[in-house]
């Protein structure tokens, strides 16, 4: 069938882009022609990489005459290695992209092998890489793949698919490598320029929209101990409540940081109270008030121990292991929220949900008596907790309101200038 390359309505939204193209060996790659077909008539440039796996599906000829450029595939090729060089290649690209992504290249990334082109090129790249998983569907559900993803969500790797449908291997279920066209969306997606945040002007920024005004942040997990050596604790990096502080400080707030032990290191220029418990948590914002607004960002354990052991506790032989009698920690958001004259004209908390996420959060903010919730989904594969980017709706009395997927710093920034369109 004779095919012409023509611009679609999406017009020149990639035009000028360079798309690394990484076709790893499945039968999927045989829609990598396709893929290149409408990358091109978008006007993205295509690179493609075949592993030698891929090559068995598609062949160099097909990607390099659609692409218009050779394939790569030997990281010995000695002729290529002079002309641009496997570290070249990724500097070159705006975004690499893995599709078919095998279980094998998933495996590879996360462990950062890097023994073939494609795979050292992976490893070298410090370009985003969106990748399009395609395998057996007993291969996807496999604990040794999910952990990998789990590890390339945490690294920051996008994903587009797989899908549900029938395999080529004659099973059914989750596996199928999405469709050229959706792939090209989510490509289309990563290359778009962010989505205007309505930041404040640079110079509205440095004057200071909250100068003079005081917020108290809650920040990282809480530890609540066990014994002098063991703790309950939960995942939270700090990474939002920290970017929070520091978003508040650049409009000029004054800022309580009240943190947990957290991962991420506190801000400069915020006054960091550190405490470990939730009471000790509660008492640290109590000490900090009054103020004109306060984020509880932080992962405050819900329950600690009701008798915490003064000494470690030793095994007594019996081979019983000890129960632990818990009891309900103060609720620091639902009691700052009702703090009478001293409650903050603002007050925002937030909501780590697993499942329906709106209905909660809305529940929550109802019953803790604040004025906003961000809710976000803590869900396992969104990456979220503990990764780099949140996706949050904004609950306030006017109803939900979604934000797209952004950097935490993001996140922060577009929270800070809500909150000083409240307190500023
Ligand atoms: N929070 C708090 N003190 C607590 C528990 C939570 O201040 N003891 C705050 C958090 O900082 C966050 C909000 O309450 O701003 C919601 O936290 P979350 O853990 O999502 O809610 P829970 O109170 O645990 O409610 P649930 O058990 O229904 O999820």
């Amino acid at each position: 069938m004779a095919m012409c390359l023509t611009r679609n309505a999406k017009g020149d939204m990639m035009n000028g882009k360079r798309i690394l193209l990484v076709i790893g060996g499945g039968i999927a790659a045989m829609k990598a022609p396709q893929l290149i077909r409408l990358l091109r008539a978008e006007g993205a440039a295509v690179t493609p990489v075949l592993t030698q796996a891929g090559a068995q599906f598609t062949t160099a000829m097909t990607v390099s005459v659609l692409a218009g450029e050779a394939a790569q595939a030997g990281l010995w090729d000695i002729a290529s290695e002079a002309e641009i060089g496997h570290i070249q290649l990724s500097r070159n690209a705006d975004l690499v992209v893995v599709a078919p992504a095998t279980a094998d290249l998933l495996a590879k990334m996360a462990h950062g092998l890097a023994d073939d082109l494609a795979s050292t090129l992976l490893l070298a790249t410090d370009k985003r890489v969106l990748v399009a998983p395609a395998m057996n569907v007993r291969m996807w559900h496999h604990p040794a793949t999910q952990r990998n993803l789990r590890t390339l969500r945490d690294d920051g790797i996008l994903f587009v698919g797989p899908e549900d449908g029938d395999m080529a291997c004659g099973e059914f279920g989750t596996g199928r490598m999405s469709e050229p066209e959706a792939i090209v969306a989510a490509i289309r997606e990563e290359l778009a320029p962010p989505a205007p945040l309505k930041l404040l002007p640079e110079s509205q920024v440095r004057s200071g929209a909250l100068a003079g005004r005081h917020v108290i942040v809650t920040s990282g997990p809480t530890h609540e101990p066990i014994d002098p050596v063991r703790y309950i604790a939960n995942r939270s990096s700090g990474a939002q409540g920290t970017a929070i502080a520091a978003a508040l400080r650049d409009m000029g707030a004054r800022v309580s940081f009240v943190t947990g032990p957290a991962e991420v290191a506190p801000p400069e220029g915020v006054t960091v109270i550190r405490v470990q418990t939730a009471r000790q948590m509660r008492d640290a914002v109590e000490a900090a008030l009054p103020a004109d607004a306060a984020v509880m960002a932080a992962a405050v354990a819900d329950w600690r121990i009701k008798n915490s052991w003064a000494k470690k506790m030793k095994k007594d032989g019996s081979g019983k292991p000890p129960s632990l009698e818990m009891t309900e920690n103060p609720d620091i958001l639902a009691w700052v929220s009702q703090a009478g004259a001293r409650r903050p004209r603002l007050v925002v908390g937030f909501a780590a949900e697993t499942n329906d996420v709106v209905a909660h959060a809305t529940d929550k903010r109802l019953r803790k008596g604040c004025d906003w919730i961000v809710a976000n989904d803590v869900s396992e594969g969104t990456g979220i907790m503990g990764g780099s980017e949140n996706a949050v709706t904004v609950i306030t009395e006017d109803g939900p309101e979604e934000w797209p997927r952004m950097a935490k710093n993001a996140v922060a920034r577009k929270l800070a200038q809500k909150i000083a369109g409240v307190i500023g």
